[in-house]
Formats: C-alpha cells, structure tokens, sequence
C-alpha cells in the first residue's frame, strides 16, 4: 500500500517544514487538494502555495482537482509536474478529452468519484486512465468520518479494472487511519491519502509505516 499524506492538514505557517516531514518520513506522494469555493465549500490553495509546496517536496505531487473549471486548473498546474492530476467526474461534460489532454502535457491522469457515483460511470473510461480515486468523505474537508460503503464500491472496482486495465490504480481518499487500512487492502485499493491521521500523530514516519502494509 502506497501513501499519499494530504498537506491540507499540514501546518500551514510551517509549510515547507511540514512538507520536508512527510518527504523524510517515507511517504509515497505528496496529496495537493485543490478547492475553488464553487465545486466544493472550502477554498484551499492555488499555483503560488503549490509551487512552493513542489520545490520542497521530495516525492512526486498527486494532486487532487475540486473545482468548477477544471481545463483551466489543468493548464494551470501543468508547468509544476505532477505525477497525477485527478479530477471529479461529477463537475466534467468531457472526461474523455480532459484525460488526453492531462495526458498530452506528460502528467498522469485520474478520475476522483464521489461516495454517490458508482465505478460503472466511468467503465468506458478505465483503459485511458492511470488512477481512480474513491471518495470515503464528502470532498472539502480534513478530519471527516471514513464512509463504509466505499469498500464494497472499491471491491467492484477492483473487478472492473482487473479486467479492463489492471495498470490503472486505486486510490481512497478521506477519514484513512490504522483502523480501516486492512479493510481496504483487501479489496485492492493501492494508494491511499491520510491527512489528519498522520499529522495529527505524534510520530509521521510511524503513522506513515502503519499504512504502509
Ligand atoms: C477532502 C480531501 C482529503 C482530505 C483528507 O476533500 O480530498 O484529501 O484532506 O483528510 P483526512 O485524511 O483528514 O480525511
Ligand atoms: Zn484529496
């Protein structure tokens, strides 16, 4: 299981210490979650805290779209060189074209449901991507209750895409601690993101290595 500690839960007058933490204690990723207010109702950071967050990380940015215009986020943080872009299927009319274009500018391209949208939607979308990433919470905000029913819904979509593209990844994404790691091991998920769990103990690395199964 690869970890992906999310930076809104980090301490933002220490940013690059917080960043710098997460980097030497193992992490796999660095998560970004961006929000325009709009989508979601929450505002978080946008290319200037993201560049700065890019040039003290060591592990490569996942970064996490919640917003209304998602082609003008991409072109946005394109230059920043992100190993993922993900974006909400939910606030797309074109996924298809999106994924080529996150495609077209040499960034990994993934697609974010939310605990409402079943894996089915994006069926004929699977052999274009190279991530899925499930919401366990209602996107926003840190610190919220993990929903149960996101582990069936990984399960069916580690079927759909053991079949049609066992190269795209699964991602879960809100309320991930030691409590439910194995549950979602076990259905295949491959990364997740943690941000209160792991910042809010009292060792990161240790948090970090209890994910990490
Ligand atoms: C919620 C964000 C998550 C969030 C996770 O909209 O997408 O990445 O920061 O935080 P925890 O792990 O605290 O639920
Ligand atoms: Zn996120």
């Amino acid at each position: 299981m690869k970890v992906a500690p999310s930076v809104l839960s980090a301490d933002f007058g220490n940013l690059q210490r917080d960043v710098e933490d997460i980097c030497n204690a193992g992490c796999d990723f660095v998560h970004v979650d961006v929000m325009d207010g709009h989508f979601v109702p929450n505002l978080t950071i946008g290319p200037v805290v993201v560049s700065a967050i890019a040039k003290c990380a060591t592990k490569p940015l996942d970064i996490h779209l919640m917003v209304e215009n998602n082609t003008f986020f991409v072109e946005l943080f394109a230059p920043l060189k992100p190993e993922y872009i993900s974006f909400h299927i939910e606030e797309e009319k074109h996924p298809h074209r999106l994924i080529q274009k996150i495609r077209s500018l040499g960034i990994k391209p993934a697609i974010v449901l939310n605990p409402h949208t079943p894996p089915e939607s994006i069926e004929y979308l699977l052999e274009d991507l190279d991530m899925v990433l499930l919401m366990s919470v209602n996107p926003g905000f840190g610190g919220q209750s993990f929903i149960d029913s996101v582990i069936p819904k990984a399960a069916r979509l580690n079927e759909l895409r053991n079949k049609i593209n066992p190269n795209c990844l699964i991602e879960v994404d809100g309320g991930v601690s030691d409590k439910n790691i194995q549950a979602l091991k076990d259905v295949g998920v491959d990364i997740v993101v943690a941000g209160n769990y792991v910042f809010k103990h009292e060792s990161k690395e240790e948090a970090i290595k209890s994910l990490q199964i």
